[in-house]
C-alpha cells in the first residue's frame, strides 16, 4: 500500500506512521510522499530525517495548489492519502477523484452518520464538533468526553464513514493543550490501525 500524507504542522502522527512502519507494525504498507501547505512544517524535517520524499505545495490559488496535489499523487501512484493535521479545506472536486482513498484525523467524536450528536460509550448525548478549534470548543461546551475519530473524506467538512475512533475523558482542570496532548497520543494509536485495517481489508472498513 502506497501512502502519502498531508500534513501542515507538527507531524506527530506521520511520524507515528513512520515509527509503525520502521518496527515492522505495518507490513505491505510505505510511505511514498509527504505534502505541506507549510514551507516551515516540523513534520517536513521529520520527513526528510527518514528520507521520504517532500513537497511544499503553498496553497495561494486552491485549484492550482490542487492540481499539483493530484499530479504528485499519480506520479508517486499513491493507493491511500491520508490528511494528518491537514488544515486545508479541499475542494469537492479534487475529494471526488480519490472516492475512499482519502482519511482524516479529526481531534472530536464523530458519529457514524451526519447527525449533529454523538453517544458516548456510557450514553451521554454530545455536540458532534466539526470544523476549526474542537479542542478548545470541547472545554469550552463543558464536556466530559470528547475523542479523536479518523474517517473517510467526503466533500462535507469532516463527515464520511468513521473507520475508528478513541473516547478521550476531560478531567477538572484540563487546558486545551493537556486535552490536545490526550488527544494526539490516541491519535498515534489510531491512525496506525485505520492504515493497518485498510491495507489487511481494502477500501471498505468502517467501524459500523
Ligand atoms: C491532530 O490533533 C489532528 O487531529 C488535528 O491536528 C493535529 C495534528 O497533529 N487535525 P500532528 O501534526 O500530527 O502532530
Amino acid at each position: 500500500l502506497r501512502v502519502a500524507v498531508l500534513i501542515s504542522g507538527s507531524g506527530s502522527n506521520l511520524q507515528a506512521l513512520i515509527d509503525a512502519i520502521e518496527s515492522q507494525q505495518l507490513p505491505g504498507v510505505e510511505i511514498v510522499l509527504v505534502i505541506s501547505n507549510k514551507a516551515n512544517a516540523q513534520g517536513l524535517q521529520r520527513a526528510l530525517k527518514h528520507k521520504l520524499p517532500v513537497a511544499y505545495i503553498p496553497w495561494k490559488k486552491r485549484e492550482e495548489a490542487e492540481q499539483r496535489i493530484s499530479a504528485l499523487f499519480q506520479l508517486f501512484q499513491a493507493d491511500l492519502i491520508v490528511l494528518a493535521g491537514w488544515m486545508r479545506i479541499l475542494s469537492a472536486g479534487f475529494i471526488a477523484q480519490f472516492p475512499q482513498r482519502m482519511i482524516n484525523l479529526h481531534p472530536a467524536l464523530l458519529p457514524d452518520d451526519s447527525s449533529d450528536s454523538y453517544t458516548t460509550s456510557d450514553g451521554s448525548v454530545i455536540p458532534a464538533l466539526r470544523g476549526l478549534h474542537v479542542v478548545e470548543r470541547a472545554i469550552e461546551a463543558g464536556l466530559k468526553v470528547t475523542g479523536s475519530t479518523v474517517h473517510y473524506v467526503i466533500p462535507a467538512v469532516d463527515a464520511g464513514p468513521v473507520i475508528c475512533r478513541a473516547e478521550v475523558a476531560i478531567d477538572v482542570d484540563e487546558t486545551p493543550d493537556t486535552l490536545q496532548e490526550k488527544l494526539k497520543n490516541q491519535e498515534h494509536r489510531l491512525i496506525v490501525e485505520a492504515v493497518r485495517a485498510y491495507a489487511e481489508q481494502g477500501r471498505l472498513v468502517t467501524s459500523s
